[in-house]
């Protein structure tokens, strides 16, 4: 059997293409046992998972928990808000009396970048990264990638300009290494004070007009502006964003051209995208959320071979 080169799923930068492929591979038999009216396969039966979230989430830990049942795991959720973190336990204790529970793999979100990392030189089972702070979501990055592979036939050769706000978002980074590895061409735009400084260092193009980078592109990814983590003001206000850098139907439709809308949610309407523009024909934005389940449970699945 093919194997992952990694023990963990902590970012996209650690992993190769052969890895992304097997992943993609892995999910596309998931995602026909997805379509069958029995939806559950008992590939992880022996297996339990916890998914352990210091930080909000509404689709990547649905997503997790239903991948993990749709294995036959047992699953047991942590939640920081209600628990002893607010009484002073270290994140290593935290994680250490659930590990005790006999728990084989963790699937962690936490604030801080690099909190996963961190965890993987202490302790024995498998982690996956649901999101670290503003450095990586790789599991997100390959389901946005597999989404384009679905609707474009192949993410090779394609253009994906990542619009919004840069700077703060994992998601933005994971899609880098991930698009990259599998031989897209991507872009960024956004103002200037939202796109880090050195992003040409990763080799991508730099678009600071909206319209500009949607011309070039066969696909836009839209973030949401993560006003959670800014500090200090980066723009005017949320309206005056939306003038420049919100995109709307009339704006995709007068390109003349096909063009796939992508969004990782959560969506703040009529800010980065119109509610024309969000459920337009050119949204692939739910099927975003349907191929999460597919590529949790390939990623899972895979994880567990390498013990
Ligand atoms: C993103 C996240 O939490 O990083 N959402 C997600 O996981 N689907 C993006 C965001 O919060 O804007």
């Amino acid at each position: 059997m093919q194997q992952l080169s990694v023990r963990h799923l902590l970012g996209i930068k650690d992993i190769t293409p052969q890895d992304i492929q097997l992943i993609f591979e892995t999910a596309d038999q998931f995602k026909e046992v997805l379509s069958r009216p029995i939806k559950k396969v008992p590939s992880l039966r022996d297996v339990t998972i916890a998914n352990v979230f210091f930080e909000n989430s509404t689709r990547t830990r649905l997503s997790f928990e239903l991948a993990e049942k749709r294995l036959s795991a047992d699953v047991i959720n942590f939640s920081a808000s209600g628990s002893s973190v607010k009484k002073g336990e270290t994140l290593l204790d935290t994680v250490n009396n659930i590990l005790a529970m006999k728990v084989d793999m963790i699937v962690m979100r936490h604030s801080s970048p690099g909190a996963p990392h961190f965890l993987s030189r202490k302790i024995k089972a498998n982690i996956v990264n649901a999101g670290d702070g503003t450095h990586e979501h790789p599991t997100q990055a390959l389901l946005d990638a597999f989404s384009i592979r679905e609707k474009l036939g192949d993410v090779g050769g394609k253009k994906i300009a990542i619009i919004g706000d840069i700077t703060h978002s994992r998601v933005a980074l994971s899609n880098i290494f991930a698009l990259q590895k599998l031989g897209a061409e991507v872009a960024v735009c956004g103002p200037p004070t939202l796109l880090p400084k050195h992003i040409g260092g990763l080799g991508v193009k730099v678009f600071w007009n909206v319209r500009e980078a949607l011309q070039w592109c066969d696909v836009a990814n839209v973030l949401r502006i993560q006003l959670e983590r800014q500090q200090g003001k980066l723009f005017p206000s949320l309206r005056e964003y939306a003038m420049y850098f919100g995109i709307n139907k009339k704006m995709l439709d007068e390109l003349n051209k096909e063009i796939v809308l992508m969004h990782p949610g959560p969506i703040n309407r009529g800010v980065e995208l119109t509610s024309d523009a969000a459920d337009s024909h050119h949204s692939i934005i739910l099927d975003q959320v349907e191929n999460g389940v597919a590529i949790r449970m390939a990623v899972l699945y895979l994880l567990a071979g390498r013990a």
